[in-house]
């Protein structure tokens, strides 16, 4: 499509200007703000609004913290380029909040992963495209076209100029199985697999994983890095095995609350992307996010 713009969405601003520039099409700024009373606000930076008319505006807005305003600001923005009469509304949120709620875990919970999807079509996107969700499952209940994004081969090439010794992948869980695979199958690396358990209620990890390491380098690539529980309890045997050096990679780095030092204090080096705002998201989701409207 000729008339298209990015919409540089409050939460994803450095990552839509680099799709932009990729794709060499405009990118629009825009405002955010909170009411006195927490309200959100957001608008585009354009005063032109006839300019949008029959185009394709692909937003960029991940939804990391504070997620709920990021999801506001979303919906808002995804209602106003609807408003100005846009032809196609592409939606690209690279993380989406709540995605680990994707089934009823508890009887009395909500599918709180599954709901954010239908309020997002019904808002207006014509397309959701994401990167490295946790359950695309959630993409069922929703009849426009879903694409997630695989960040693996970007995360692999990051690691490739490290020189790495015998590399071992590390699954930690049956639900990073395919990723680890595909992530070790990436590296020439041997794939090793650990069990774990989650305490529904208390949150707390158990990892079953029995393995020796001497003197061999060792990568895990999960899609999310919360509190670093998962993480750290998996490079901890790793470490104990004899393993030499650590790296804890992910898509989305949350670093929630002393995740950073939990990580840091094993020995290991965090890497994430730019799905998520962190001080490890050093990994650019830009060239696979502009490689999908190359093709779109
Ligand atoms: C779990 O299934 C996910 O893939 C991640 O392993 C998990 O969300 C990481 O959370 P945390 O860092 O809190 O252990």
């Amino acid at each position: 499509m000729s008339n298209r713009f990015v919409i540089a969405g409050p939460a994803s601003q450095a990552l839509a200007v680099q799709v932009g520039n990729i794709l060499k099409v405009p990118v629009v700024e825009t405002e955010a703000k909170k009411f006195p009373d927490g309200e959100n606000y957001v608008r585009l930076n354009a005063e032109d609004e006839a300019r949008f008319k029959d185009s394709e505006m692909i937003i960029i807005q991940t939804v990391d913290f504070p997620q709920n305003d990021h999801l506001m600001e979303l919906f808002y923005l995804i209602s106003i380029a609807r408003r100005v009469g846009a032809k196609r509304i592409p939606v690209v949120v690279p993380y989406l909040a709540y995605s680990r709620q994707d089934k009823v875990f508890r009887p009395g919970e909500a599918i709180s992963a599954r709901l954010l999807l239908k309020l997002v079509e019904a808002a207006g996107a014509t397309d959701f495209i994401t990167v490295d969700i946790h359950a695309p499952e959630i993409f069922s209940e929703v009849r426009i076209p879903c694409h997630n994004l695989d960040p693996m081969p970007l995360l692999a090439n990051h690691l490739k100029g490290r020189e790495l010794v015998s590399p071992v992948v590390i699954s930690p869980d049956k639900g990073s199985r395919d990723r680890s695979k595909k992530f070790a199958d990436l590296l020439g690396a041997e794939l090793v697999l650990f069990d774990k358990t989650r305490d529904r209620i208390t949150g707390e990890i158990e990892m079953v994983g029995d393995v020796k390491l001497d003197g061999k380098d060792v990568a895990i690539a999960d899609d999310i890095i919360a509190t670093g529980g998962t993480m750290a309890t998996a490079l901890k045997i790793a470490k104990k095995a004899g393993a030499r050096h650590l790296y804890a990679l992910c898509t989305h780095a949350l670093l929630i609350g002393n995740a950073q030092y939990k990580l840091g204090s094993i020995g290991c080096e965090i890497v994430g992307t730019n799905a998520t705002s962190s001080p490890v998201s050093v990994v650019s989701v830009a060239p696979i996010i502009a490689d999908h409207f190359k093709t779109a």
